[in-house]
């Protein structure tokens, strides 16, 4: 008898072999690229810490989310950038505001060709950069700050997305804005929660890049990197407030939280690659320490295999591309 007895590696001598067998596989259609529009811009702005990562103008935008729907990609998820922000972020609920402008023109442009998602948080809108509105000792007023999600979302249905995701933590968002769209006649208007939304220092090139006005942290509202089974229960939660889909946000840190939650999810899961994670892999592919589009790929491959059924990557297109060519 000829040892050893069993020999794994016979499936891995071929590239056809080892396409044949692979357990998880990623399509385009997995994929959703985050995009951001900012107010008065005529080109696009490159985002310094997040390179090949772009502040779009209303035409560049349009010219995006042509090569991504080209590629394949499943669907964008816009984040809008203003130029005034106030205390309750007015420009977040107003037909007029740089987000719900940009989604009216998206729609017009590609109707459903492109599943259009809506990041749905006041952060960017307001002027103390928190994602909801202060009480009177500047904590963030959970129920308060319901109140504006609801007419948010209703003002995101309007402008013709069909998917709003609210990011910003606050207990029974999804809940509210559900009755607020159900009650505007917006039944159809689905919502990706971010269930389980971590307070991250992977955010850090994105809010440099945005300039975030925020003093002090969001630790009030974002989960704590320590816990497990709260991810579990927020998902619970949002599951029974109505979520479509859900979240996990950042990704790649948090990839046994993306299991247990696609274990329990009885919805479709998504998770988030963010800009921390997108800005190392950049920075250390740019000083020659790894290969580039290799560890895109690997780490796109590894948030599928964790439980990912969408996965929300600003590599989007170019992978998109890649699985296609
Ligand atoms: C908040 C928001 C965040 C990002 C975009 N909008 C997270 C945060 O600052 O808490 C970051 C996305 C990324 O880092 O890729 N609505």
């Amino acid at each position: 008898m000829s040892f050893p007895q069993h020999r794994p590696r016979r499936l891995r001598a071929t590239p056809a072999l080892r396409r044949l067998t692979a357990e998880v596989r990623v399509h385009p259609a997995d994929l959703v690229l985050p995009m951001f529009v900012r107010e008065g811009l005529t080109e696009p702005q490159p985002i310094s810490a997040m390179p090949g990562v772009m502040h779009h103008s209303i035409d560049s935008l349009k010219a995006a989310v042509h090569e991504a729907a080209d590629a394949g990609v499943g669907g964008i998820m816009l984040f809008g950038v203003p130029t005034t922000q106030d205390a309750v972020g007015s420009g977040a609920v107003s037909p007029d505001g740089i987000l719900n402008a940009a989604l009216a023109e998206l729609t017009a442009e590609f109707g459903d060709d492109v599943v259009l998602m809506s990041d749905l948080c006041l952060d960017e809108f307001t002027d103390h950069g928190h994602c909801g509105v202060l009480d009177e000792h500047g904590g963030v007023d959970n129920d308060a700050t319901l109140q504006i999600y609801g007419r948010m979302g209703v003002a995101q249905a309007r402008a013709g997305a069909r998917v709003v995701a609210p990011s910003g933590m606050m207990d029974g968002q999804v809940g509210v804005i559900r009755a607020a769209l159900d009650e505007a006649g917006f039944t159809d208007t689905a919502i990706l929660a971010y269930s389980a939304k971590y307070a991250s220092a992977f955010y850090g090139p994105f809010r440099e890049a945005v300039q975030s006005s925020l003093q002090g942290d969001r630790r009030t509202y974002q989960m704590d990197a320590a816990n497990r089974r709260e991810a579990v229960l927020e998902t619970r939660l949002d599951l029974d407030e109505g979520a479509d889909l859900v979240m996990v946000k950042p990704a790649m840190s948090y990839l046994d939280i993306l299991r247990d939650v696609a274990e329990m999810s009885t919805v479709p899961v998504a998770a988030y690659q963010i800009s921390g994670e997108y800005s190392m892999i950049e920075a250390a592919a740019a000083n020659g320490w790894i290969n580039r589009e290799a560890a895109i790929d690997e780490s796109v491959l590894g948030i599928k295999r964790a439980g990912a059924d969408l996965i929300l990557t600003y590599w989007a297109t170019e992978v998109a591309r890649r699985l296609k060519g």
